[in-house]
């Protein structure tokens, strides 16, 4: 078999192994995926300024967030249904991410219960994320639930109050299958499986298009976790979640699956640190596929980059020992970019480090 070197090599096999309507799931962005689209073409617009004849002998990628030591700025997305990759699903998943020294996000529309995941996967650092669903009770249940099991932080979803308009996704959850973490309503709205845009309808269901800002007060009020709200875009945003008691954000597009038009994640993540980088805890996702980029949203400032899609092809080419492979070529990517950059610790890389490539132009 040919060598996979890189996160598009494990996307390419992928294709070949997993079936065609999840594959469209996994890979599809809302309308013409423009969005989609510019999350990948906005890092290709980055320059990175590189210092040289520093000793780069030894970098350091270690962080620490919320108390938890991780050996990388590095972790996965949540990614619901995740055993339509591969039958071993969230648990590969986890247990690869703490293997690698990273952290995982289970997302509340798993296909493997919160408890399973946290007793197959002990050691690693698991945070959870949940939509605020219309059924409240149910919502504040599953918080209580990931507490107990040990996750380390609550992410709340906010870019989903209602599900984006995506043309190629049309599937039908196998049969054998379940929404782990919900089977209580998917048995009273068992339309998951039996309608031909299931996902979406079924999200009409659950889904809270209700939501406002009281609503971040209620969930912050019940849990002790830090919350971080995810699918933030704008300056204006970010500051009413610092003014809401949330301890951070995660600077995210959805991965082009929402609202499609809206900018990229990476070039919106300098007016939001900007904003609010100095309180709040910012993390980022979108649009992430090497080292490299990692090494951009970081120089931006974000704290922690994650990582959506890439995770689901290595979990589709070979389950956990798959996203093990990507997690290491993506961790040896950052590293390789820290050392030619000249940066020999995470908070070294310094905001002047990256540019728009229209700073060379308006320099002369
Ligand atoms: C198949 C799939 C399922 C997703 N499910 C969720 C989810 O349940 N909740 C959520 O907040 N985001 C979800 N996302 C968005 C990811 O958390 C993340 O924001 C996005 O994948 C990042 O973009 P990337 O795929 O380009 O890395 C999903 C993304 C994909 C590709």
């Amino acid at each position: 078999m040919h060598q996979l070197t890189c996160v598009a090599d494990y996307e390419k096999k992928c294709q070949s192994l997993i079936e065609k309507s999840a594959l469209d799931y996994f890979k599809s962005g809302s309308g013409e995926e423009e969005t989609l689209k510019r999350n990948k073409d906005a890092f290709k617009k980055l320059r990175i300024r590189p210092r040289v004849l520093i000793n780069v002998s030894k970098v350091n990628l270690n962080v620490e967030i919320f108390g938890s030591k991780l050996e990388w700025p590095v972790g996965v997305s949540p990614t619901a249904m995740q055993k339509m990759a591969h039958p071993d699903g969230e648990v590969a998943s986890a247990r690869a991410a703490g293997k690698a020294g990273s952290l995982f996000i289970l997302s509340s529309l798993s296909t493997t219960s919160l408890e399973e995941v946290a007793e197959k996967a002990p050691d690693t650092i698991k945070w959870f994320h949940s939509h605020l669903f219309k059924d409240r009770e149910m919502t504040e249940n599953l918080v209580i639930r990931a507490e107990k099991a040990g996750y380390k932080a609550i992410v709340f979803t906010v870019d989903q109050p209602v599900f984006g308009i995506r043309k190629t996704c049309d599937f039908k959850l196998p049969s054998h299958l379940s929404l782990a973490n919900l089977v209580c309503i998917e048995s009273e709205n068992n339309n998951i499986s039996d309608t031909s845009s299931g996902i979406a309808n079924h999200s009409l269901e659950i889904f809270n298009a209700s939501i406002t800002w009281k609503d971040v007060e209620w969930f912050t009020q019940f849990t002790k976790l830090p919350v971080l709200l995810k699918g933030v875009l704008t300056r204006e945003d970010a500051i009413l979640a610092l003014n809401h008691g949330v301890k951070g954000i995660i600077v995210s597009n959805h991965g082009g699956r929402q609202f499609d038009g809206v900018p990229s994640s990476i070039e919106v993540l300098p007016e939001i640190v900007e904003a609010v980088g100095k309180d709040m805890f910012v993390a980022f996702d979108s649009g992430v596929y090497q080292g490299v980029d990692a090494f951009k949203a970081l120089a931006l400032g974000a704290k922690l980059v994650l990582l959506g899609r890439a995770v689901l092809w290595g979990l589709g080419v070979d389950g956990q020992k798959g996203v093990e492979d990507i997690l290491a070529i993506v961790k040896n990517e950052l590293n390789v970019s820290m050392s030619l950059a000249g940066c020999t610790e995470v908070n070294k890389i310094g905001n002047k480090t990256v540019v728009h490539e229209n700073y060379f132009s308006t320099c002369k």
